[in-house]
């Protein structure tokens, strides 16, 4: 309830709020999908594709709280959103790492749509805190990509793509990978 003394100072307009709330929700759709991704690897013993998808939950978690956490700056209201079951059974390796794919391109569009509003609202302060969002979406469909085209080569023997990753950790950021310092 508000009182007389409460300073009003919302930086954020209704649709814009509105719109990240929706967000927050795709963002533990993501998680919760991928964490089904993870438990499939790992019944199957895949351990390196197992940890991936489980590190990827993480930072779907960790996108729904910086969203979250505007809101609460910018003193908006968090209203998060039912989500949607995700998927729990995978024909195959081949088609988890796609619905992931598929998954990351929807995210996508709906960053580049909350910027879009963003810049039509002139709100300079949103459109500073969506872009780490629009340059990790960049990261993130490329490390599906390579994922999927390295899952596709290995067919029926995925052990090749865990020993892909074992020695190419996807999805680290550049400076913790081996190998990739410029002289
Ligand atoms: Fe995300
Ligand atoms: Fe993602």
């Amino acid at each position: 309830m508000s009182t007389k003394n409460d300073v009003n100072v919302s930086l954020i307009s209704k649709e814009l709020n509105n719109a990240i709330n929706q967000q927050i929700g795709s963002e533990f759709q993501a998680k919760l999908q991928y964490l089904n991704i993870a438990a499939y690897f790992d019944t199957e013993d895949l351990p390196q594709l197992a940890t991936f998808f489980y590190q990827q939950a993480d930072d779907e978690n960790m996108h729904a709280m910086k969203f979250l956490h505007y809101l609460v700056d910018a003193s908006g209201a968090i209203e998060i959103p039912a989500v949607q079951k995700p998927e729990a059974t995978f024909e195959s390796a081949e088609t988890a790492v796609n619905l992931a794919l598929q998954n990351e391109m929807r995210v996508t569009g709906q960053i580049n749509a909350l910027m879009d509003l963003a810049i039509e609202e002139k709100d300079h302060i949103a459109q500073d805190f969506l872009r780490w969002f629009v340059t990790e979406q960049l990261e993130e469909v490329s490390t599906m990509k390579t994922l999927l085209n390295i899952t596709r080569r290995a067919g029926d023997n995925l052990l090749w793509v865990e020993d892909y990753l074992s020695r190419n950790p996807l999805g680290l950021a550049a400076e913790q990978q081996v190998g990739t310092a410029v002289p």
